[in-house]
């Protein structure tokens, strides 16, 4: 199966470093919530736990970071879900909680467990495709209902004073692209900022992604518009806003296997050069990665370890022999020796093998 890594970016029209806005503002009755820079770590369900967002954090330049998506359902049932979702350190702000659930009462429910418990913004996921969440009505289910859409954002805009953020997709297929649509109904409801991943629910993350899409929803509302889809150089987020006019980028994969990205787009932003990581920048960070899983005792460690692993790898010198290596460990500590022991050799030799 070919994987995302191994597609080269597309062509995209050349653009301005200095084009990156420097900030952004999330604001609601009074209340601003300053990104600056206006870049987002996407919600990524299995990656962006508290251990790797504090990564992301630690090597600067996001602007905001978001969690992994979590059941408005879930949250309002077990105090369980709150603990292993939603727990964040202080260094993480300015944080987002995101939720997904389609029941509008339990929808506010949640959103006040979130702002009681500390969040700086929360965030509608109106894009998952998975069956399981669409089954229900969830995610990018919710295309579908737009009336239904219309009472939950009210709802939560009543439920929490905190600013209020939607994640969606353009629609369920090309044949009911409900983005512009979708876009105005949130600004009208009180919804302070929109996140656009520019594919419909149909494509799943195949194909390429439709910036023009995020040109129309920014053409279509005033509030902050940020734009989301196959950003994997920061000349590609540059582009995108070239392309577009969004307020600020948010990044999904290429943060799991760069999570140098913000990083990078800052310094790009400021002087029109950044510096890739060299391989004692990524024995650092996967050795640091899996030393905390282990420290902190994280559920589900040394699946975590993998996949983490199978993203992080790519683009690594003998990479493939180190995901064999991670994959084939046993127990959390082994997988953790055989990074160290990798990255030893890999460092006091050329590495010769590509991955
Ligand atoms: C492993 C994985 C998990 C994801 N989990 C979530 C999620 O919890 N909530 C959400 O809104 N989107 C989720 N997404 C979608 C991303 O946030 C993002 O919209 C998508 O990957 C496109 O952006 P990118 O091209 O920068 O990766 C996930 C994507 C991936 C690859």
């Amino acid at each position: 199966m070919q994987k995302y890594w191994d597609t080269p970016p597309p062509a995209r029209p050349s653009a301005v470093a200095a084009l990156l806005p420097e900030a952004v503002e999330l604001r609601h009755a009074g209340r601003r919530l300053r990104l600056a820079p206006a870049t987002v770590l996407a919600p990524m369900s299995g990656i962006t736990d508290t251990v790797f967002r504090r990564f992301i954090r630690d090597l600067g330049g996001c602007g905001l970071i978001m969690t992994e998506f979590t059941s408005a359902d879930g949250l309002v049932r077990s105090e369980k879900v709150a603990r292993r979702y939603l727990s964040f350190a202080e260094c993480e702000r300015p944080i987002a909680a995101q939720l997904f659930g389609n029941d509008p009462e339990v929808m506010a429910e949640a959103a006040a467990v979130v702002e009681q418990m500390g969040f700086d913004s929360i965030d509608l996921n109106l894009g998952c495709p998975a069956k399981k969440v669409v089954k229900c009505n969830g995610g990018s289910g919710l295309l579908r209902d737009l009336p239904l859409l219309e009472r939950l954002f009210l709802r939560l805009r009543k439920a929490v004073s905190l600013p209020f953020t939607v994640k969606f997709r353009a629609g369920w297929d090309e044949a009911h692209l409900v983005h512009v649509e979708l876009a105005r109904l949130a600004e009208a409801s009180g919804v302070n900022g929109l996140a656009l991943h520019a594919r419909t629910r149909e494509q799943g993350y195949s194909g390429q992604a439709q910036w023009r899409w995020i040109a129309e929803v920014k053409q279509a509302v005033s509030i902050p518009v940020f734009g989301n889809g196959d950003i994997r150089s920061p000349e590609d987020a540059a582009a995108m806003v070239a392309a577009t006019g969004c307020d600020g980028v948010m990044i999904g994969r290429t943060a799991a296997s760069n999570p140098w990205i913000f990083r990078q787009m800052e310094s790009y932003r400021l002087t029109g050069a950044y510096a890739p990581p060299g391989p004692a920048d990524r024995a650092r960070l996967i050795g640091d990665y899996f030393e905390r899983l282990v420290r902190e005792g994280m559920p589900g460690g040394l699946g975590k370890m993998k996949q983490f692993a199978s993203w992080f790898t790519h683009g690594v010198e003998g990479g493939a022999r180190l995901r064999k290596a991670v994959y084939e460990a046993r127990t959390e500590t082994e997988a953790l020796a055989r990074v160290h022991a990798f990255f030893a050799e890999a460092l006091a030799l050329p590495a010769t093998a590509a991955s």
